[in-house]
């Protein structure tokens, strides 16, 4: 019920956000040292023929993979339509090297474009390019981590492979280690993460006992240490998750500090803005498969036009009223999109790709066209 929020939730709830954005700044001013580079495993691409089908891929047409991962969509958009060219984004130089390498297949030569780099970094590769503003006709995201990345112990987001405690998706491109943050950060600010990026209820007693064994051990350099310290602190080694899976009880911990270091969230939000103020022409289709609920409010608040001053808004529109605002502009704004949804309902994998891919079973997949 919209009486149900208040104005102080509403405020508390900014300042959160801001709150994390500010440790954020702290640690990307520092550069890091590079990370061993990992061997590409193979990575399933979930929801693809949806996402394919979505993007309704034309002959001549320009898309852009801003996820390339190790191309899974990228192959299917282009063996779907031969005539069509795509620009395949990622921040990991391993996941560029693949497109690199594909790119120079027979069947993709001169029609796949590889760019390395984040999001928030993209305007400046496009502008090398020199690609105009708004010259896509579709642009895809499908966030998260790939199963290379998962997967290979080195790169350091595996409680199962026990590997240096690292979860930087750029490698040695910069960012800072999770080793390095749990190195500096402070107490409140640990728990703040922890709670907010990993929804995890237990954090205060978790960044405690991370900070206690800070100065016992000098460093937690690896998964195994960070995972084992976890579990010891909860007294319990798994858990049941939203879907009633078993999970390993430092999950929660290992996806808050992932999302931090990746700045993750921040970089969501942007590439929403990107893909409606730069990328796509009015028309242009967007596909965003999303793997968990942070990242799947940010699309959903985009779609919805729920956005204040470039960021999704934390609150849902339905709580948007005279509560929240007396300004009868930015009331206006809310319940007015760029965008219309393809489907009514976010579209789901069905069970035989579940069992096919169990890393499916928590996608999302939402598509919608840029109307103005
Ligand atoms: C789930 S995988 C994509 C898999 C891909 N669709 C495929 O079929 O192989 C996500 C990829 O997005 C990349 N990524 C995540 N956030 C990014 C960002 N902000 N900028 C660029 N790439 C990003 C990751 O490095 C990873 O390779």
């Amino acid at each position: 019920m919209a009486s149900a929020i208040k104005p102080r939730q509403l405020m508390h709830q900014f300042l959160t956000r801001l709150r994390l954005t500010a440790i954020q700044n702290k640690y990307y001013s520092v550069t890091a040292t590079p990370s061993t580079p990992a061997q590409a495993a193979p990575h399933v691409p979930v929801l693809c023929d949806t996402a394919i089908e979505y993007l309704q891929p034309q002959p001549g047409g320009k898309y852009i993979d801003m996820t390339f991962g190790a191309g899974g969509h990228a192959r299917r958009l282009l063996d779907n339509c031969p005539e069509a060219t795509i620009y395949a984004l990622d921040r990991d130089p391993v996941a560029h090297q693949l497109a690199q390498r594909m790119s120079q297949e027979q069947n993709y030569k001169g029609r796949l474009v590889p760019l390395l780099g984040k999001f928030s970094e993209l305007p400046q590769l496009l502008q090398t390019l020199n690609v105009p503003p708004r010259s896509f006709d579709g642009v895809l995201f499908d966030f998260g981590c790939s199963s290379m990345q998962f997967d290979e112990a080195a790169r350091g987001f595996s409680i199962a492979h026990n590997g240096p405690l690292d979860m930087r998706m750029d490698c040695g491109r910069g960012g800072v280690s999770a080793a390095d943050v749990l190195a500096r950060i402070e107490e409140p600010d640990l728990a703040r993460i922890l709670r907010v990026y990993g929804e995890e209820k237990a954090a205060k007693k978790i960044a405690r006992a991370i900070i206690e064994a800070r100065s016992a051990l000098h460093r937690i350099e690896t998964t195994h240490q960070l995972a084992d310290l976890v579990a010891s602190v909860l007294g319990e080694g798994q858990r049941l998750d939203k879907l009633q899976r078993p999970s390993h009880v430092a999950t929660k911990t290992f996806q808050a500090l992932r999302i931090f270091v990746n700045n993750e969230l921040n970089e969501i939000n942007y590439g929403m803005l990107l893909a409606r103020e730069l990328l796509l022409r009015v028309q242009g289709r967007l596909v965003a498969i999303t793997f968990h609920s942070l990242e799947d409010t940010i699309v959903k608040r985009h779609l919805n036009g729920n956005v204040i001053e470039g960021m999704a808004n934390p609150v849902p529109l339905k709580y948007c009223g005279h509560d929240f605002t007396h300004d009868p502009e930015l009331l206006e704004s809310f319940v007015q999109s760029n965008w219309r949804q393809l489907h009514r309902h976010v579209i789901l994998p069905d069970a035989s790709e579940i069992a096919r891919n169990s890393r499916s079973r928590s996608a999302k997949l939402r598509a919608a066209v840029k109307i103005k």
